[in-house]
């Protein structure tokens, strides 16, 4: 069997896919990337060529859903594995819109997994989430600590793990790993990729960033009566880096096992937002505005992974702390402040490129 060489990555224009995006072209794969631009943008494709000094060799412009484009997207190219991050990710939008959360989460991946079937594609590495541990009572999660998703979000994530672990199990020539993240943030330490939210940032660390610049005023904290040693939710946050490096890895070992694997991503270490927020502000300088407002819908107070399974097996190890997390997130709010689509970055992939309108 031999290591997988072209690599559709779904969701590639996004934070954690173009990282990824990055590090995989660093390391001799050729990428087909299909994104619907919903939370990212086109312009992101000059940065990964920038910075990993070749472009990715075909992108498509499909929404993951929509089974006959991505069809053709498989009849075009011989596909060894697939890279699946293309979802909806924000834990409040999840509790206003479940019925989207799971068109898009669900819907998305079982489309996917049925041309990858017809087109005889069995290798697959899936973005997977701590959510789905929702509100347990022991930290460090591990892998098989009880799946108690307490939001749409999370729950959609789950019932795709479901249904990954049942595809593996009854076709047995499906190989998937499913790479639960805690919370990815940070930014290329070049400042020339990052996190670049639609509209008002849903999570923590864009929003951070967003605040230090002065872009917005004041950080709203979602409580502070958690039973936490500050009230504060505690999070594990990994740095994006890191979460790329695992992906090639696991793409580096996707064929050696059976079955489908299950592996945490996770720095191992609790950080609340207020220690976030202070560390932030120890970055640019001054301190962060905030004001606590009451709880968000579908938090927990908690989540803490233990990591040592993917450690062990293929000596994946976080290289990055909470400071440079924050220095890296803020380079990049300072170097684009309005992210990708105020720059003068072409919307065209670079030359060999194959962009695709919608279809
Ligand atoms: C959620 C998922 C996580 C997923 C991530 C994807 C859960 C429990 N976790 O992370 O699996 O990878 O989304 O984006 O579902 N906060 C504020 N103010 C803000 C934003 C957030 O105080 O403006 C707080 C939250 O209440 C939470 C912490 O910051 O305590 C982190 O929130 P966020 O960055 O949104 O990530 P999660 O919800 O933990």
């Amino acid at each position: 069997m031999r290591t997988p060489s072209t690599v559709v990555v779904t969701g590639g224009a996004g934070f954690i896919g173009s990282h990824t995006c990055v590090e995989l072209l660093e390391h001799g794969y050729e990428l087909i990337v299909v994104d619907d631009y919903s939370n990212s943008s086109p312009r992101v494709f000059s940065r990964i060529q920038r910075t990993a000094g070749r472009p990715v060799h075909a992108v498509h412009w499909v929404d993951i859903r929509d089974r006959h484009a991505l069809s053709r997207v498989f009849d075009r190219h011989s596909v060894d594995a697939v890279v699946h991050f293309a979802a909806k990710k924000a834990v409040g939008e999840s509790t206003r819109n479940p019925v989207e959360y799971y068109d898009t989460n669900v819907g998305g991946t079982t489309a996917l997994l049925q041309v990858m079937q017809d087109h005889g594609v069995h290798d697959l590495v899936f973005s997977s989430s701590c959510s789905i541990y929702g509100d347990a009572d022991r930290m460090p999660l591990r892998e098989n600590s009880p799946a108690r998703p307490t939001n749409p979000y999370a729950a959609s994530k789950w019932t795709c793990e479901r249904i990954l672990s049942d595809v593996c199990r009854f076709r047995p020539e499906f190989r998937v790993l499913s790479l639960r993240y805690f919370n990815p943030v940070g930014a290329h330490p070049s400042g020339l990729l990052g996190e670049d939210p639609r509209g008002r940032p849903a999570n923590l660390m864009p929003y951070l960033a967003q605040v230090a610049i002065g872009r917005r005023e004041s950080l709203r904290v979602f409580g502070d009566d958690y039973p936490t040693p500050d009230g504060t939710g505690i999070r594990d946050y990994i740095h994006v880096m890191d979460v790329a490096a695992a992906h090639r890895l696991a793409l580096d070992h996707v064929h050696e096992g059976t079955g489908m694997r299950v592996f945490n991503l996770g720095a191992g270490s609790g950080t609340s937002v207020l220690e976030l927020v202070a560390a932030f502000g120890a970055a640019c300088g001054r301190p962060i505005p905030y004001a606590v407002e009451g709880r968000r819908p579908g938090d927990v107070a908690a989540l803490v992974a233990d990591s040592s399974a993917v450690a062990r097996e293929w000596g994946w190890q976080p290289k990055y702390g909470v400071a440079a997390m924050c220095r890296d997130a803020l380079r990049f709010q300072r170097l684009n402040p309005f992210g990708y689509e105020d720059s003068a970055d072409p919307v065209a992939v670079a030359a060999g490129a194959d962009v695709q309108t919608p279809e």
